[in-house]
């Protein structure tokens, strides 16, 4: 796919929208171009106003779209909107996202909330959303409020365990199959400790309060007794588990939970933990590379739901490679019967990094059985009492999805809020992991190395990024 832009730098905006309409295409930006199908963007300044033109040659044939707009108006959205519908008028598609394009709806949503604006209408005509995305938005927002509430000293922590038991082929995160690796993963706890008590000392330092805390993955759930064992001591001599206010504990795939595993971490003061199963069809489970069964998953929840623990969250995954929707529809009851608080349905993302990356078929905006996945996902779990508490979109998503968590009333998950909405500044430790320092709305961000491996030969990395943290954090947190 060949593009011109003429006036104005959203190349990135571009690219994405065009994945909209072009999906799997590349997109090259050029002077002049050869082929038959091109767009061209063009933003203008005249008479005191500008102008957004977008032509595109499709199919033999010309569409345009254009619109003018007052010199203070947001030409992104500009550059976008007419974008957008010259390439639905050439291509037929159209999105429930509109221009919504690799943003996090929700922070445009309370933008406008917070400037009081006309929201229903605004999200309509600026953004072009469905009034389905709309009234979800809304929705969403509404449950949100109830939580946030930033403090400038308020944090949440983050452990990450980037070890799983294998690789799922739809799977991009950095995670080290634990098959073999068992020195690596115990060094890595070693070195995981170190950085957790030095990050805590930062914490004390400066009075931060612990919201939530985190341990995910990867699978956590993968560490054996004696490492869990390790870690949440760790944890609560440096945080008081029991204070905090919601830990969680992702323990991942069904086949790493034991009974003592469980109590350990119920003894711990865990709040909630995630047992996935992606789909309960066990040919599809086989297919993708988890070497579980659906009644590893259910016998799982059973044993987990005799702890009591506030929250048990599953995760689904709508269109993976051949999935039906009765299929698809089944693993959504399934998973309901189960009685498990929370659920997070999300819309299959083609990740270059992942072995699904070749599967084109399935990636296209026009997978009418995906639409049909989630509308009965959502609209089962909703009359099941659950309600929609975040959302968040990935590039590359089947049908232009989104991921949505769900909740039961009392159980929602304040780590996925407060991360997602940058309420306040997350300290991440362990390889991969990211912390986010947020000063009036502004994040910073330190990143750890990627890999293990790498954690444990080059700490002293990870030594550097926790001065850096406290760096930030002086300047934040003391008058001198
Ligand atoms: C970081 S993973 C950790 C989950 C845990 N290791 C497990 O497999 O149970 C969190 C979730 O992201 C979702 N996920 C991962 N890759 C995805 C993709 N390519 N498209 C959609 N969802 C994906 C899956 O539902 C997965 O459970
Ligand atoms: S989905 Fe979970 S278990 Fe599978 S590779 Fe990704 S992080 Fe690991």
């Amino acid at each position: 796919m060949d593009i011109k832009v003429f006036g104005h730098e959203f190349f990135y905006d571009i690219t994405s929208m065009s994945m909209l309409f072009f999906p799997g295409e590349k997109v090259n930006f050029v002077n002049r171009s050869s082929n038959e199908t091109h767009i061209i963007s063009r933003l203008e300044n005249k008479n005191n106003a500008l102008k957004s033109i977008t032509k595109i040659r499709f199919n033999g044939k010309w569409y345009l779209s254009q619109k003018t707009a007052g010199l203070d108006c947001d030409k992104k959205n500009l550059v976008k909107q007419t974008f957008y519908k010259a390439c639905s008028k050439a291509t037929g598609i159209t999105s429930q996202w509109g221009i919504l394009t690799g943003i996090r709806p929700m922070s445009v949503y309370e933008r406008h909330r917070k400037a009081k604006d006309d929201l229903k209408s605004i999200m309509k005509t600026e953004y072009f959303l469905s009034d389905e995305k709309v009234s979800l938005l809304s929705d969403i927002s509404a449950i949100q409020h109830n939580i946030i509430n930033a403090d400038a000293a308020d944090v949440s922590v983050y452990v990450s365990i980037p070890f799983c038991p294998g690789k799922c082929s739809y799977c991009s995160f950095i995670s080290v199959s634990a098959v073999n690796a068992d020195a690596l993963l115990q060094k890595y706890i070693e070195y995981l400790c170190k950085e957790i008590y030095s990050k805590s000392e930062l914490i004390r330092r400066y009075g931060l309060n612990v919201k939530s805390l985190y341990i995910g993955g990867g699978t956590p759930g993968i560490l054996n007794e004696n490492q869990i064992s390790t870690l949440m001591r760790i944890l609560d001599s440096c945080f008081d588990l029991g204070a905090v206010e919601e830990v969680s504990f992702e323990l991942g795939r069904p086949e790493t939970i034991t009974q003592k595993k469980l109590e350990l971490l119920k003894a711990f003061n865990v709040d909630r933990i995630c047992i996935n199963v992606q789909t309960t069809n066990d040919d599809i489970l086989s297919q993708i590379n988890r070497n579980h069964t659906s009644d590893d998953y259910f016998n799982a929840v059973e044993t987990a739901e005799k702890y009591g623990f506030k929250s048990i969250n599953t995760d689904l995954i709508a269109g993976l490679p051949h999935e039906t929707v009765d299929s698809f529809c089944r693993s959504v009851d399934d998973v309901i019967n189960t009685g498990v608080n929370n659920i997070t349905v999300h819309t299959l993302a083609i990740k270059r990094a992942s072995a699904l990356r070749d599967c084109r078929d399935n990636y296209n905006p026009k997978n009418f059985d995906v639409v049909k996945m989630l509308d009965y996902a959502y609209n089962k779990i909703r009359a099941e009492n659950y309600v929609p508490y975040y959302i968040y979109r990935q590039k590359n998503c089947i049908s232009n999805g989104e991921n949505i968590g769900f909740c039961k009333p009392d159980s929602i998950c304040k780590y996925n809020v407060y991360m997602m909405e940058d309420v306040h500044s997350v300290i991440a430790c362990g390889s991969g992991a990211s912390s986010k320092i947020i000063k009036n709305g502004r994040v910073s961000r330190v990143i750890n190395v990627k890999y293990p491996i790498e954690y444990v030969k080059e700490y002293d990395k990870i030594v550097k990024n926790t001065e850096t943290i406290n760096r930030m954090l002086k300047a934040d947190f003391c008058d001198e």
